[in-house]
C-alpha cells in the first residue's frame, strides 16, 4: 500500500519535473525572441519607443521580487482614468485577515466635496498641521475647477477626478461614493469624513482623532419622520427590499468607519432601487445612505451626525453665518450645551464639525484660532 503511494507521487514529481523543463524551454524560447524583438525595434524606432517595449518583453525573465509593499503604498498619483463602475470594484476590494502584517497607523480622511474653491483651507490648514501621519486629503470639485494650492498646503494635488453633482439627485450621491471610493484606496485610511467648503472643525485635532478611533459606531443622521417629507417620500414601489418601517432621513455629511464606506461603495442592491423611485421631491441623497445603512448594519450606526448645523432660523435650508457671527459666545454655544450618547454613555462631546460658514468668516475664525477660543 505505501510502497504504491510513493511509486505513485515519484510518477507524479517526474512527469512535473518533465512539463517544468519544456514549460522552462518555451520560457526561455520566448524571451529570447522577445528579446530579439525589442532589439529589432532599437534600431528601427529608436531608444523612446525601447524603454516600454524593453521593459515588458523583458518582465518574463526577471524574477519578481515584488513585496507586500505594492499592496499597502497608497497610489502616488490621484489622477486616474478608472471609470466610475472600475473606481467602486476597485474599491470594494477587501482583506479578509482581520489582523494587518504589518505596522498600519489609522488615518482619517478628510473628503471634501466642493463646487470649486475652499475658501476656509487656512483654517484646515491650522487644524492639520503637525498631523500629517493620521490623515489623507480628497477634493471632488466641480470637474471644470482646477485647485491651484502651493506645494506646501495639505491641499496640493489632492483633487480626484470627478463630475458634476446635483443636490437632491442620484449624481450627489454618485460623487460621494467616488470620493470614498478614491479614500479607500488608501488601505491606511480608517475614517472617512464627509465635508462641504463651509464646514469648520470645532476641537483640537488629537481630539477628533481620538474620538473617531475610539467610537464604537458611525456617524450617519438616520431618523424614522412619519411625516411628508419623511416617510411621505417612500415610494412602495421599494418593497419589499425597502420596508416603509426602515425608510430613514438624515442629513448627507456623514464620518463612516472603513468597514460602512465598503458597505456604500460596493451597494448594487439598493442603488438601482433609490435611482429609479426616490426622485426629487425625494432628495435621494437624504435617505439612500441612512435607509440602506440601517437596513445592513444598523447596529452599527450612531443615527446621528457630529457635524452641527443651525435650522433654528427656520426655512429650507440652514443657516449660513457671516463674519459678525463669529464671537466668543457663539462658540460657547456651539461647544455645549448639547447632550447624546457616545459609546453608549451620556455625553457633553456630541459634535465635531460644524456648517455653514461664509468665506467672509475666515478672518473672524482664524483670530478665534489665536485666541484659544478655537483650540487647536
Ligand atoms: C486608461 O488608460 C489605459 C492606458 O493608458 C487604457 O488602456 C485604458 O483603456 C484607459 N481606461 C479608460 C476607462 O479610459
Ligand atoms: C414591513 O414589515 C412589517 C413588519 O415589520 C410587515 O408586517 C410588513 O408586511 C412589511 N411590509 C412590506 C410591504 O413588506
Ligand atoms: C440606530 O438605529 C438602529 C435601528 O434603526 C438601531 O438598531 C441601533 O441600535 C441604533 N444605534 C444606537 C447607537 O442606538
Ligand atoms: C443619561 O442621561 C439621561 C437623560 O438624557 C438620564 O435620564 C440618565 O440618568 C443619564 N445616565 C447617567 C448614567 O448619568
Amino acid at each position: 500500500m505505501q510502497s504504491r503511494v510513493v511509486a505513485s507521487e515519484e510518477g507524479k514529481s517526474k512527469g512535473l519535473s518533465l512539463g517544468s523543463l519544456r514549460l522552462f524551454v518555451v520560457f526561455v524560447a520566448l524571451c529570447v525572441v522577445f528579446s530579439l524583438i525589442s532589439i529589432y525595434t532599437l534600431k528601427h524606432f529608436g531608444i523612446e519607443n525601447v524603454v516600454t517595449t524593453m521593459s515588458s518583453s523583458f518582465q518574463p525573465c526577471v524574477e519578481e521580487h515584488a513585496g507586500l509593499e505594492q499592496w499597502i503604498k497608497p497610489p502616488s498619483n490621484l489622477i486616474h482614468n478608472m471609470t466610475d463602475e472600475e473606481l467602486l470594484w476597485r474599491a470594494s476590494l477587501v482583506p479578509k485577515i482581520k489582523n494587518y502584517p504589518f505596522q498600519r497607523v489609522p488615518k482619517i480622511a478628510f473628503m471634501f466635496l466642493t463646487k470649486g474653491p475652499l475658501p476656509l483651507a487656512p483654517l484646515w490648514e491650522r487644524f492639520l498641521k503637525g498631523h500629517e501621519s493620521l490623515f489623507t486629503v480628497y477634493i471632488h470639485p466641480l470637474p471644470s475647477y482646477q485647485a491651484q494650492f502651493p506645494s506646501s498646503s495639505v491641499f496640493y494635488k489632492r483633487q480626484i477626478p470627478s463630475q458634476i453633482a446635483e443636490w437632491g439627485r442620484m449624481s450627489m450621491c454618485d460623487a460621494e461614493r467616488r470620493l470614498l471610493a478614491n479614500a479607500l484606496l488608501d488601505i491606511s485610511n480608517e475614517w472617512f469624513i464627509l465635508l462641504s467648503e463651509s464646514c469648520i472643525p470645532l476641537y483640537k485635532f488629537s481630539l477628533v482623532y481620538h474620538y473617531l478611533m475610539k467610537s464604537k459606531y458611525s456617524y450617519v443622521g438616520a431618523f424614522d419622520d412619519p411625516g411628508p417629507y419623511g416617510r411621505g417620500r417612500y415610494n412602495p414601489n421599494m418593497a419589499p427590499l425597502v420596508n416603509i418601517t426602515k425608510w430613514r432621513k438624515g442629513s448627507q455629511w456623514f464620518e463612516v468607519n472603513r468597514k460602512l464606506a465598503v458597505n456604500i461603495v460596493e451597494d448594487t442592491t439598493f442603488y438601482p432601487k433609490f435611482e429609479q423611485y426616490c426622485r426629487p421631491a425625494c432628495y435621494v441623497d437624504e435617505h439612500y445612505f441612512p435607509t440602506m445603512l440601517t437596513i445592513q448594519a444598523g447596529s452599527a450606526l450612531a443615527n446621528r451626525s457630529i457635524t452641527w448645523v443651525d435650522w433654528s432660523r427656520g426655512g429650507a435650508h440652514p443657516a449660513t453665518f457671516g463674519r459678525s457671527d463669529i464671537t466668543k459666545e457663539f462658540f460657547d454655544r456651539v461647544h455645549g450645551g448639547q447632550k447624546c450618547k457616545y459609546n453608549d454613555r451620556n455625553s457633553t462631546l456630541c459634535v465635531l464639525f460644524a456648517r455653514k460658514f461664509a468665506p467672509s468668516t475666515l478672518e473672524p475664525l482664524l483670530d478665534m484660532v489665536n485666541s484659544k477660543v478655537l483650540d487647536f
